[in-house]
Parts: structure tokens; C-alpha cells; sequence
């Protein structure tokens, strides 16, 4: 037998109504807040990643799915959606039109992770990238649209946390201060951060090595280095949060997995599916687009991992199921079987869902699959039915039975 590949996933028929109920939901949301779908390539030259993402990050360092085509270009497996957004918002020339700009995006992802619960290598995201506005506004909005999206769902039990990650300006000063603090540790450090105290010591503080952990515990906050400029735009983003009624934690440890960021950071955590808690994270990424020869347009976006809500939701064990049929029609006997495949057309062409038998079952047979096929309504058409043009439509919840004339059977569901 051939099998998925490692860290992959069907979703099967009996279970893509929950994938159904998500997607619904992100587009409804996405809807609500204007923001309208971009959907870009699954790969990319490797260098949209390579540069978008950073160089110093777990993704591009060791998780990218890399492979040379067979023209020898190097091209790349979208890690996430951002960066190719922004390759897009730049190469289509989006940034010219009127922004702010608001898009969003449902994709499947691509790392080579080691899998586990809610961690696989190919994952998908429901994500939102909004462009050209540095008003603090727009960062409440986009926590907002998260929340809006998340409570949608049902999710609960989730919390928000938010930080600020400041301006290059004032980065550089916290970068001293942290490296400074560091100094004493740097031989006890993991050798990827010994890389990144040079690189960019801030990720260290991301490390999930238990050393490292430990070493950045008391490690300066980069909230007591924002310029006066970052500081106002933290502090109005959190005054917007509090008129909406939106309730966080400020978690000064919160960098990101990403190097685009700057300013807000945010993260929803839920502490119900294991050490895959991160449902939801996003930012905003001011020096981004300007990267990809687009001028200094600002950029903020989220992303939730569909697979890791689904674990939340089937945790919580209430995902809405409306695909279930309506009406199975159970013919007995060839004339009736001509007359069941008459109505399950008229039924169709009407909008209602409707199925009958091929499988030549019995009466009792067809009633148990109806069953399982979980059929709202049974219709009975066997001799007598026939002769008196009618047929005899069961109530499956109730149990009441009714004779309903042909000529009536659609208005009957509609
Ligand atoms: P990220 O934090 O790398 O951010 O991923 C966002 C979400 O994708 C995570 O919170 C998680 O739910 C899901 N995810 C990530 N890796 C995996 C995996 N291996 N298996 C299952 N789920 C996973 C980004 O990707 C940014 N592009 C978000 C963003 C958009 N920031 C600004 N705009």
C-alpha cells in the first residue's frame, strides 16, 4: 500500500464539513471587515521567502521545503502566506491603487517540521494582510477581525496576548542592552543562538531550548527600549482594544517566529491542545513591502493554522454539520426505481439534496443507509404508491409519515 507521506493529512468525506465550517466562517469574517481574497502561487522563487521571511529564522534555516525545477531555478514550497503577498501587492502594483488595501488569504503550508499533535509539514492557514496605513486603528482592527473570527467558531478558552517589538531605531538600542545581558551565558547558549546573538540576538528570547529558556528569563524588556513613537503607537493600540472590549496580556517574550515584524506583535494561545498551543498569530511588518521594491508602504496581517483550531473545536466537540441529506427516496421494484430517479432529478434541479438507491437493497436496507447518510426525510415508493401517484415521505426525527401527491414532492421541502 502507498501511504501519505510523513506529517500529512486526508480530510476525508465525513470530516470536511468541519473544514467546511471554518473556512465559511474565516470567509464570512473577512467579509465583514471588507478585506477581499488574494490567492498567490503555492511556490515561489526561494528568494521571496529566503529574504522575506529572514535568514535568521527556524523556517528559512531549516523547515523550507527547497528544490531546484527543471529549468535549475530554485523554487520554494510557500512556509506561510505573507511573503508572497507581498511579491504580489508589490509586482501587481496593488500599493498604487486606494489602500488602505485589505486581503485575505486561505492556503496550505509547507514546513519540514518534526510532526506532532497540531505541528505537521503540510498545514493550512486562514490569514489576513492589510496595506498602507501605520494608524494604530488598523492594528485593532486586524486583532479584532482575529477575535471576531475566533469567537465565530466557538473557541474558548483562548488568550490574547499582545507585545510591541518596536521600530529598527529603538531595536538597535534593546539589541545592545540584550546582548550585554547575555554576554556572561553566551558559552552556555545552543549554537543557533550563538548564531543569532550576532544576527539577531531578540530571537533568542524564541529559543525552546530549556537553556536557553533559563538564560533569558530575567533578560531586559524590549518594552522599556520603545522610542517615543512606538511607545504612543503600543499604548493607542491598547486604548482601542479596551473601547472594543477585547481583554489580553502584555507578554514582553513575544517576537514572533518571523524577522519581518515591527511594532505590534500578537499571539491567541489556547492551553487545551497540547505544547502546539498557538492558534493565531500576526504583526505588523512596516519594512516589508519597501523589501520588495515597493516604497515605504506599511503592512500588519495575522495567521490562524486551520488544523490547530480543528484540534480546539473537536476538543470542545461541537462543530455544526449541515451537509446531511434531506431526502433519500427508496424505491422497491423497477417502475419505482424509474420514478425514484425522476424525482431525485426534479429534486436536485430544485436545490434540495437527494439520493437514491443503486445498490438494489431491500427495503430495510435502504432505510439503514439512509441512516447513515444521516437523511432528514425517507421517501417510500413501492406498488401502491405508484398506482396512487403519490409517495410516502417519512419524518426520520419525528417518525411521522405522509402521503405526498407527485406533482408536490418539491414544494413539500421547500
Ligand atoms: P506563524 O506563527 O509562523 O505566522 O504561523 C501562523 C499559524 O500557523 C500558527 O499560529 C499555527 O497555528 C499555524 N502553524 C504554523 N506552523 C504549523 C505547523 N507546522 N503545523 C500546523 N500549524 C502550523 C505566520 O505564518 C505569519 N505569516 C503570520 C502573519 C501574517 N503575520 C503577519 N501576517
Amino acid at each position: 500500500m502507498i501511504t501519505l507521506p510523513k506529517g500529512t493529512k486526508d480530510v476525508l468525506p465525513d470530516n470536511s464539513y468541519k473544514w467546511q465550517f471554518v473556512e465559511n466562517t474565516a470567509r464570512e469574517t473577512a467579509k465583514v471587515f471588507n478585506a477581499k481574497e488574494i490567492r498567490t502561487p503555492v511556490f515561489e522563487h526561494t528568494e521571496v521567502f529566503a529574504r522575506g521571511v529572514g535568514e535568521t529564522t527556524d523556517i528559512v534555516n531549516k523547515e523550507m521545503y527547497t528544490f531546484l525545477d527543471k529549468g535549475g531555478r530554485s523554487v520554494t514550497l510557500k512556509p506561510e502566506g505573507t511573503a508572497g503577498v507581498v511579491r504580489s501587492f508589490v509586482e501587481s502594483g496593488l500599493y498604487a491603487g486606494a489602500l488602505p488595501l485589505k486581503t485575505y488569504y486561505i492556503t496550505p503550508c509547507f514546513r519540514y517540521e518534526r510532526p506532532q499533535a497540531g505541528r505537521l509539514r503540510e498545514f493550512h492557514q486562514f490569514g489576513v494582510e492589510f496595506f498602507g496605513s501605520t494608524d494604530a486603528g488598523i492594528d485593532a482592527e486586524v486583532i479584532l477581525l482575529a477575535k471576531t473570527f475566533l469567537d465565530k467558531l466557538g473557541v474558548k478558552n483562548i488568550t490574547l496576548y499582545i507585545n510591541s517589538i518596536g521600530c529598527k531605531e529603538c531595536r538597535k538600542e534593546y539589541h545592545n542592552a540584550l546582548k550585554a545581558y547575555l554576554q556572561k551565558n553566551y558559552d552556555k547558549l545552543c549554537d543557533l543562538c550563538k548564531d543569532r546573538y550576532e544576527k539577531n540576538p531578540m530571537r533568542i528570547l524564541d529559543c525552546k531550548n530549556e537553556n536557553c529558556k533559563a538564560i533569558t528569563e530575567n533578560a531586559p524588556s524590549i518594552l522599556d527600549y520603545l522610542c517615543d513613537d512606538c511607545k504612543a503607537h503600543f499604548d493607542r493600540v491598547q486604548s482601542l482594544l479596551k473601547a472594543a472590549g477585547v481583554e489580553y496580556k502584555i507578554d514582553p517574550k513575544i517576537v514572533r517566529g518571523l524577522d519581518y515584524y515591527t511594532k505590534t506583535v500578537f499571539e491567541f494561545v489556547s492551553e487545551n491542545i497540547g505544547a502546539q498551543g498557538t492558534v493565531l498569530g500576526g504583526g505588523r511588518y512596516d519594512g516589508l513591502v519597501e523589501q520588495f521594491g515597493g516604497g515605504k508602504i506599511a503592512g500588519i496581517g495575522f495567521a490562524a493554522g486551520i488544523e490547530r483550531l480543528l484540534l480546539l473545536l473537536e476538543s470542545a466537540g461541537d462543530i455544526p454539520n449541515d451537509n446531511n441529506l434531506t431526502v433519500y427516496i427508496a424505491p422497491m421494484g423497477d417502475d419505482a426505481r424509474l420514478k425514484a430517479f425522476e424525482l431525485v432529478t426534479a429534486l436536485r434541479g430544485a436545490g434540495i439534496s437527494a439520493e437514491t438507491d443503486y445498490m438494489n437493497r431491500g427495503i430495510k436496507s435502504q432505510f439503514k443507509y439512509a441512516d447513515k447518510l444521516g437523511a432528514k426525510f425517507v421517501g417510500v415508493l413501492g406498488s401502491d404508491e405508484i398506482a396512487g401517484g403519490v409517495i410516502k415521505i417519512k419524518n426520520m426525527q419525528s417518525g411521522e409519515e405522509q402521503n405526498v401527491p407527485f406533482g408536490s414532492v418539491t414544494e413539500f421541502f421547500r
